[in-house]
Order: C-alpha cells, then sequence, then structure tokens
C-alpha cells in the first residue's frame, strides 16, 4: 500500500517534540501542595535533558478552579498560587536558555463566571459587557432557550434572575460561553495573544477550538442517530448531533485574524479542535491562513487492536501532512499505558504507539509523566474534583486520575512538595515511577524516550520524506520514509517485517536491546515492540 503524503516545508515545530505540563501538578516550589511557576521553572532542566523542543502549559490564569483553570478569571494575569507575571519571565527566559520553547494555554470559547466581563454583564440588560455573552429569553415554557445539553451534565443554560435571561456554556454553569459574533470580543482577544506575543511566548494551545463560534439562531440540535463517542463529553451530550454548536464556518476567520498576528512573531497557533472525523477536522488545517497544527485525538481513543490503531493513524494522514499534533495521552484522557492493561504490558504498548506517532508528519506531544511510562492514579470517589464527575455523575471518566503529581523522586511529597499533602492525592507512585530512579537506570522507559526524542530530532527524513504505509492489515504496524523505517507488532504474537531492498539497521528497539543492529531480510518482532530502523 503506498500513501504518500505530501509534505510542506518545516518550521520549528516539526522536528521536535511538545510536552503538555499540567502546571498545578508539576513541581511546588512554595510548599502549599500547588505546582508552581517558579517549581516549573526549576524543573526546565529535566526537560531540556530529555530534550523536548517545547512545553505547553495548562491554563495559569486566576480562577476559581470550577474546572481547573479552564475557567479563566483574567487573561492576562497570573494566578496568586502560581506566582506573577515575573515569575512567568523568569520562566519563559530559562526555557529559552534551554532552547524550550513556552506554548500557552488559550480558553477563548469561555470566561469563568468571575470574570469581570461576566460580572458587568450579568448586572443588568443595558450593561457594556452584555453583548460579550450569549443571553436569550427563556422558551414559552420558561424553560432552557433550546435543547443543547452541556459537556459536564444538565442544559447548556443557566437562568439569571436578576436579568431574567439565560444564559449559554457549553461547560459548566461558571463558564459562561463568550459571543464571538460581537466585535469587541475579537478585539479584546487580539489584545491577549499580543499581550502574551510580546512577553516573548511562542505559540497558543487553544481550547475547544471548534465550538468558539456558535450558530447565531442558536436552533436546536437534532437528535444523533447512533450513540458516538466523542471525547470530554457526557453521555447526555453524545445523544446529539452537534451541527450548530460546533464547526462553525465562521470560527475559521477568527484563526484567520490570529494566525496574522501570530505570523510575525514565527508562534504557532495548535487548536484543541476535538473532532475524530478526518473531514471534520479538514477545514482548519486546509486553511493555509489559519491554524498551524491541531492536536488528534483518535489514538487516545483506541484500544490495543492493530485495526484499529492503524485506523487511528491512517484516517489522520488524509489530512494535510504537518499539521498534526500526536497524541496519546492528555490531562484529559486516561493514560495510554493504563488504557492498553497497565503494567508492564501496558507499558510496552505505549512505548509502541508513541515510537509509531514519533516518525509521523507533524509534531508529536508527550504529557507529563508519559515519558516515566505512569498509570492513572487511583482517586476515591468522594475525592472527586473534576466536574466530569462531580456534576455529570460520571465518575468513570474522572480526569482527577491523570492530574496527580509529577514523581520526581521517591521522597514523601515525590520531590513535587515539601507539604504533607498536595492539592489532589500523590497517587502511590513507586520508587521505580520517578525521574529519579529512571534517570540512574539506563533501559528506564525514561531513558527510551529520551531516545525517541532524540531521534525524532537528528533523524532528517522524519520532517521532510514523503510516508509510505508498508503494511495494510494485519498485526505489524509499518511505514517508511526515505531511509527511515518504523514499525510496531500490535497483535499478540511473534512476528516479522519483511524489509524493502538493501541494508537496514536498528537504531532504536522499543524493548529486548539484544535485537538492534544490522538486520537481514526481515526484521523480528515480538508482541508489543516497535523498532525504528534506517540505512545500515
Ligand atoms: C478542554 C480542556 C478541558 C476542559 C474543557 C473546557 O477540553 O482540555 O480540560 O475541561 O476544554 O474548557
Amino acid at each position: 500500500m503506498a500513501a504518500t503524503a505530501r509534505v510542506e516545508p518545516v518550521r520549528w515545530w516539526h522536528d521536535g517534540v511538545g510536552y503538555e505540563i499540567y502546571v498545578r501538578s508539576f513541581a511546588d516550589a512554595d510548599g502549599d501542595g500547588i505546582g508552581d511557576l517558579p517549581g516549573l521553572t526549576e524543573r526546565l532542566e529535566h526537560l531540556a535533558w530529555l530534550g523536548v523542543s517545547a512545553i505547553w502549559l495548562t491554563p495559569i490564569g486566576p480562577s476559581p478552579l470550577f474546572d481547573h483553570g479552564y475557567d479563566v478569571a483574567g487573561y492576562t494575569e497570573v494566578a496568586p498560587e502560581y506566582g506573577d507575571l515575573e515569575d512567568f519571565d523568569a520562566l519563559v527566559t530559562r526555557a529559552h536558555e534551554l532552547d524550550v520553547k513556552v506554548l500557552c494555554d488559550l480558553v477563548p470559547n469561555h470566561t469563568s463566571a468571575e470574570h469581570p466581563w461576566f460580572v458587568s454583564a450579568r448586572s443588568s440588560r443595558d450593561d457594556a459587557f452584555r453583548e460579550y455573552y450569549v443571553w436569550r429569553d427563556p422558551a414559552p415554557d420558561g424553560g432552557p432557550p433550546n435543547n443543547w445539553p452541556s459537556h459536564f451534565g444538565g442544559p447548556a443554560w443557566s437562568f439569571d434572575e436578576h436579568t431574567q435571561q439565560y444564559w449559554l456554556h457549553q461547560f459548566a454553569s461558571e463558564q459562561p460561553d463568550l459571543n464571538w459574533h460581537h466585535p469587541a470580543v475579537v478585539e479584546e482577544f487580539d489584545r491577549i495573544l499580543k499581550f502574551w506575543f510580546e512577553r516573548g511566548i511562542d505559540g497558543f494551545r487553544i481550547d475547544v477550538a471548534h465550538s468558539l463560534v456558535t450558530h447565531e439562531d442558536l436552533p436546536d440540535l437534532p437528535e444523533a442517530p447512533s450513540e458516538a463517542e466523542m471525547g470530554v463529553r457526557s453521555q447526555e451530550f453524545e445523544r446529539f448531533e452537534h451541527i450548530y454548536d460546533r464547526h462553525q464556518p465562521e470560527v475559521l476567520d477568527v484563526y484567520r485574524r490570529w494566525r496574522a498576528i501570530a505570523e510575525p512573531y514565527d508562534a504557532v497557533l495548535l487548536g484543541e479542535v476535538y473532532e475524530l472525523e478526518p473531514e471534520l477536522m479538514a477545514p482548519y488545517l486546509d486553511a493555509q491562513d489559519g491554524l498551524h497544527l491541531a492536536f488528534w485525538f483518535p489514538p487516545t481513543h483506541v484500544e490495543w487492536d492493530a485495526d484499529e490503531l492503524r485506523d487511528a493513524l491512517i484516517s489522520g494522514m488524509e489530512l494535510r501532512a504537518g499539521t498534526l499534533a500526536w497524541v496519546a495521552s492528555s490531562h484529559d484522557r486516561s493514560r495510554a499505558v493504563t488504557r492498553f492493561g497497565g503494567g508492564a504490558e501496558g507499558r510496552a504498548r505505549a512505548l509502541a504507539l508513541s515510537t509509531l506517532l514519533f516518525g509521523l508528519p507533524g509534531t508529536p506531544f508527550l504529557y507529563m509523566g508519559e515519558e516515566l511510562g505512569l498509570e492513572d492514579a487511583v482517586i476515591p470517589r468522594e475525592e472527586a474534583q473534576d466536574p466530569v464527575a462531580v456534576r455529570g455523575g460520571e465518575y468513570e471518566r474522572n480526569r482527577d486520575v491523570v492530574r496527580t503529581p509529577m514523581p520526581w523522586s521517591p521522597e514523601p511529597g515525590l520531590g513535587f512538595t515539601s507539604a504533607d499533602r498536595a492539592w489532589i492525592r500523590f497517587g502511590d507512585r513507586s520508587e521505580e515511577d520517578t525521574v529519579a530512579a529512571q534517570r540512574d537506570t539506563p533501559d528506564s522507559i525514561l531513558h527510551r524516550y529520551r531516545r525517541l526524542v532524540d531521534l525524532r530530532r537528528s533523524l532528517p527524513d522524519l520532517h521532510a520524506a514523503p510516508l509510505e504505509w508498508l503494511t495494510a492489515s494485519g498485526p505489524l504496524i509499518a511505514y517508511r520514509r526515505g531511509g527511515v523505517i518504523v514499525a510496531a507488532n500490535c497483535g499478540d504474537e511473534p512476528d516479522a517485517l519483511d524489509l524493502p531492498d538493501g541494508a537496514w539497521e536498528a537504531t532504536f528497539v522499543s524493548a529486548d536491546e539484544d535485537a538492534s543492529g544490522p538486520l537481514g531480510k526481515r526484521v523480528p518482532l515480538i508482541p508489543s515492540r516497535a523498532v525504528i530502523l534506517t540505512r545500515a
């Protein structure tokens, strides 16, 4: 099978690896049990050692934490528990000294209900900020204006007693949706982007990038023909076809505008376009004056099954080459190791998937702790904080389990904090889970990820050569890019891949190093093993 992808000119994000940091749980310098910017700055050396070229920080603005910072109460400030703007500047300076770019999380779909805009907007129907949000009269029966559900359960509307209208919120009621049809909102965000670019950041991860603009008439959503799983949504959310609250064509105008702002700074716009269907994703990435990159989430939704995995990769390759940010884990999804069965087997599988992702055109992203092979933590039901669990009642989708502190070293507090307790459970990490132990162990998961990160950067064919799939079915997934072959056995039995003509050698083997070195006509692959081969 020869599905060859066009490859676009390489920009700085194409030859490196990104790394997502859940700021609240990364490193706590002031001993209050909450991660902060000075703590993060102290730990940047680990990321430079790992070789990542960019970090994405989850939101750092002030927030009443109804959705852990994704309810922003100030877009050009730093929450006091994370530090201040000086700490932020110090972080950016240090990151740049270490050759690490910095991406901030931009949350433009909604603000916090405590944002001064919303506080003002709800004071009266005539308020100057009223139009910053989406208000509607009640339906004739007094209920919500339409049938839209929120992602966190219940209707996407809450009633304001004072002004006798409903406000729209696609997430929690404390996260009112901004009105992107209102020019003043558009201009506010122009200023916010410039504020951070002027402080030296290298790009934004754009939250809920598919839903900023909703249909102006707010029509009812039709019921979905079948229940398709679509991401961070309640089951109730999945009952509908989201044709008026997602993917409205006007959203592309917003990204066109932002691209013009970002380009002089050589900054990247990376959208969280939560869409598993390539054809619905395509408009965002085909517009060459819009988003540079978008996350591709299908690999976070699959079981350990060769056909599902292959589909998750190949379907993404239908999109314009070099525009996907490949992820296996995130702060919103169960970690790959856990999804793939946990333990040594889960770790081997997750590393094999990462190996496949790291050779694809675009930009792979690691989620903090993925490089250690961490599993999801166990959080007792009564300690759940995530609105998906608390509001939506869907405890099995509780995202707290992937948000526990980074295990730096084995002592109590995990080297994360000097406090006895953190804002969330520490998560029962073992000594082998820690950065300290794994850095000292040459064949640890951490060292293997470090090698992968290095190969991503140092093998030029992974940035420029067209891609050709070598297997169309069966347990082996393999592709070739010029003088590089990437292959994994995603089945249960030992197998071997026939190699194209010429001499090949194993440059990276995800498990059992004795398999490295020159090869004959075939490369043996035990289950869950992945390899990167280069011309001998
Ligand atoms: C995105 C974030 C998620 C958050 C939601 C609402 O999906 O990744 O954590 O809950 O947006 O802002």
